[in-house]
Formats: structure tokens, C-alpha cells, sequence
């Protein structure tokens, strides 16, 4: 039946008691893992691997045969909207993704359609029907989407961006327009998140890894609103005896430490932090859970210091429920495998005195 062998991840979403803390990473799949690269240069490119729901569920599921991670995420990418969208996503070499036709105007935003995500999308819900069977209910699965600020970052700059020039210059002299696309964003990511939870998905994270670039006063209108707004069309079922018949949401802002009361307030069942903020400084009062937050980089250094940079993340959430354990960013392309063996089990053996029956 639907069961899971390991609930963990789901229980610390709803705050429930759990014997040690679960851990995943943000970008698990990855570079940093050769069977990634080997199959990656077999596949030839990045989204053929995204495309292919053989390959992306072999992609996701390769962290989880080297590491006793607690979640698989599913393998795709943000960008996936705006490609079906028709802008037509490509990755250049060394340069990170672009757009073949960016957003220039009104008129370019008017024309995006609504998506029927079991069409233009279908590949992803495929890859998530598969690795869920693949999975064989080892451990949950989260389905995510990235938020529609940080979408549009890259649909209006035409790929990554450093100062988002353009986006801010529509931002303060044409926000009508902005706000359009923003809401168009919204009901479509309503939509594909939607769909992924129909085809599986057990857990679902917005990613806002922009929403840092902007003052508090635009953070609220242009990013936190609309995340807000998809938050409101989820299905996500309802808090039961079993953990499984509720599909928690986690929001992660990335430099987004200053609002977290707020994105608590959106109703949302975790917040994401990075590494700028000290858990013990939350206030979550019991009823929203918090995922982080330890700095990617520690992973370069030596085992001692892996060991107690993760104690200290610990004890800094301390002794209540409600704590996933992950890095503050996705973790780097060249960090040793050792590394990540030995924190994964660190965070498992360390977590273990701050959880009681
Ligand atoms: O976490 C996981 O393991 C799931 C897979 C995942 C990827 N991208 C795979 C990927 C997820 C959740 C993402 C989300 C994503 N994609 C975000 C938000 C999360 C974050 O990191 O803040 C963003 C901003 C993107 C956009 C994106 N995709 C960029 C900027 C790049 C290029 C990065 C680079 O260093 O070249 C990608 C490509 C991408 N997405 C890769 C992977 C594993 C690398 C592709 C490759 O193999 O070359």
C-alpha cells in the first residue's frame, strides 16, 4: 500500500515528534556526484536529463543510494514554466540558463498562456509517477516550483542576473505590467504545483532565491503577495492521524531572514532559511517548522569542523519539533563525497539527544 518506511521529513513539516532530526540538500542531484556528470554527458544536456523522465528519476534517486538522506526531491528545474510558457529555455556552457525571447513589453506579457501542465509539462508529472513508484515509499518525495519573482527575474533579464537592471527599472516605472506577469506566474505555478501533487508529491518548496534582492516594502508587494496567492490555490489536503494525507508547503526566501514573521504568516507549514540567520531567533511558536541552515561552504572543511558547525545549528533550534535539517543554499559542485557522508550522519547521530519519546 501507500506507505512510507521513513516519515520523518514529513513529521518534522507538521511539527509532530520525530527520534532525530531529518536532513535532505537543496540541489542533492548534482554535479558534486560522478554518476551525475557520467550520465549527464551521456544524456548530452541538462534539460534532455530534465525531459526524460527515465533519466530524471535516476538522477533523483542517486543521492539517496550513496546517503541516508530523509527526502528525495524530484530532478527538474525552476525554469521549466517559462520554457512551456514558449521562451524558450536553453543552457549555454559555463553561462547558466537563457531565454530565446525574453520579456521586453506589455505586449509580450499579455500573450503568455495559461498552461494545462499534464500537456506542456507532462514530463515532469511522468518523472514524478515514476520515481515515486522507484522509490517504493523509502523515503517522501517534494514536488517544487521556483516563485514568481524569481521566475520573472529570469524571464525579464533573459537569463541569470547579477543587479537585475531590468526587472527593477519595470518594477519602479511600469509596475502595472510587472504585477501582470507576477499574477499570470502565480496561477500558472498554482497550477503545476497542483499536478504534482496529483502525480505524488508528498512535500512541495517554493523557491524564492531572489526575493532577497528586494526592500522590504517591494518584498511584500512583488514577491511574498503572489507566493501568498499560490499558497491559497494549493490543494493540500487535511492534518490527519495519518502525516501523509497533508501536502505541507515550505516557502524559502533566500536573504530573507529580516521577514521571516511575515512569510510565517502566509500560512505556511515551514519556512526556509539561509545561513545569515540564528534559529534561536525565530519565533515559530511550535506551529511552523523551519529548514536550514547550515552554510554550504562548511562542507569544504575537515570533519571536526563539519561536526561542530552542525552542533551548532542544532542547538541553536534546540529541543523542540519541528526542525529539517539542510543546507542555507544548494550545496557546491565541488564538495568530496566524504564530506556530505559524514554530514548526513553527523546531523543523524549529533540530533538524537535534542528529541525525546
Ligand atoms: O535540488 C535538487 O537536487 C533538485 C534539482 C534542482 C535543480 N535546479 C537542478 C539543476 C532544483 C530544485 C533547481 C532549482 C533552481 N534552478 C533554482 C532555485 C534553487 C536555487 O538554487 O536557488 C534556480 C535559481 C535555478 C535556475 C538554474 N538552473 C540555474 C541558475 C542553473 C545553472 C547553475 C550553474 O551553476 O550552472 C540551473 C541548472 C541546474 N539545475 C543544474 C542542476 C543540477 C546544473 C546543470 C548542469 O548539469 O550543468
Amino acid at each position: 500500500m501507500n506507505q512510507l518506511k521513513n516519515d520523518r521529513y514529513l513529521r518534522a513539516l507538521q511539527c509532530l515528534p520525530v527520534d532525530y532530526t531529518p536532513v535532505w540538500m537543496m540541489r542533492q542531484a548534482g554535479r558534486y556526484l560522478p554518476e551525475y556528470r557520467q550520465l549527464r554527458s551521456k544524456a548530452g544536456n541538462f534539460m534532455t536529463m530534465c525531459q526524460t523522465p527515465e533519466l530524471a528519476c535516476e538522477v533523483t534517486l542517486q543521492p539517496l543510494n550513496r546517503f541516508e538522506l530523509d527526502a528525495a526531491i524530484i530532478f527538474s528545474d525552476i525554469l521549466t514554466i517559462p520554457d512551456a510558457m514558449g521562451l524558450g529555455l536553453h543552457f549555454e556552457t559555463g553561462e547558466g540558463p537563457k531565454f530565446t525571447k525574453p520579456i521586453v513589453c506589455l505586449d509580450d506579457i499579455k500573450q503568455l498562456p495559461l498552461l494545462d501542465p499534464e500537456q506542456s509539462l507532462k514530463y515532469v508529472m511522468d518523472a514524478i509517477r515514476l520515481t515515486k513508484k522507484e522509490l517504493k515509499g523509502k523515503v517522501p518525495l517534494i514536488g517544487f516550483s521556483g516563485s514568481p519573482w524569481t521566475l520573472a527575474t529570469y524571464m525579464i533579464e533573459g537569463g541569470s542576473s547579477k543587479t537585475f537592471t531590468k526587472i527593477k527599472k519595470m518594477m519602479y516605472s511600469d509596475p502595472t505590467s510587472l504585477h501582470l506577469l507576477l499574477e499570470k506566474l502565480a496561477n500558472n505555478v498554482a497550477l503545476y504545483l497542483n499536478a504534482q501533487i496529483k502525480a505524488g508529491a508528498q512535500s512541495i518548496m517554493i523557491f524564492d532565491t531572489w526575493g532577497g534582492a528586494l526592500s522590504h516594502h517591494c518584498y511584500q508587494e512583488f514577491s511574498l503577495y503572489y507566493m501568498q496567492m499560490i499558497l491559497s490555490q494549493l490543494t493540500r489536503g487535511v492534518k490527519s492521524q495519518d502525516v501523509m494525507s497533508y501536502i505541507p508547503v515550505t516557502l524559502f526566501t533566500k536573504g530573507g531572514g529580516l521577514w521571516l514573521d511575515r512569510i510565517m504568516q502566509t500560512g505556511c507549514d515551514a519556512i526556509g532559511v539561509d545561513w545569515t540567520v540564528d534559529l534561536s531567533h525565530i519565533n515559530n511558536k511550535g506551529q511552523v517548522a523551519v529548514q536550514g541552515n547550515l552554510d554550504p561552504s562548511v562542507l569544504y572543511a575537515d570533519k571536526l569542523t563539519i561536526e561542530s558547525n552542525v552542533e551548532a545549528v542544532l542547538s541553536e533550534f534546540g529541543s523542540h519539533n519541528g526542525h529539517i535539517f539542510n543546507l542555507g543554499h544548494g550545496i557546491h559542485q565541488d564538495i568530496p563525497i566524504e564530506h556530505v557522508q559524514h554530514f548526513i550522519h553527523a546531523v543523524h547521530h549529533q540530533s538524537k539527544r535534542f528529541h525525546y519519546d
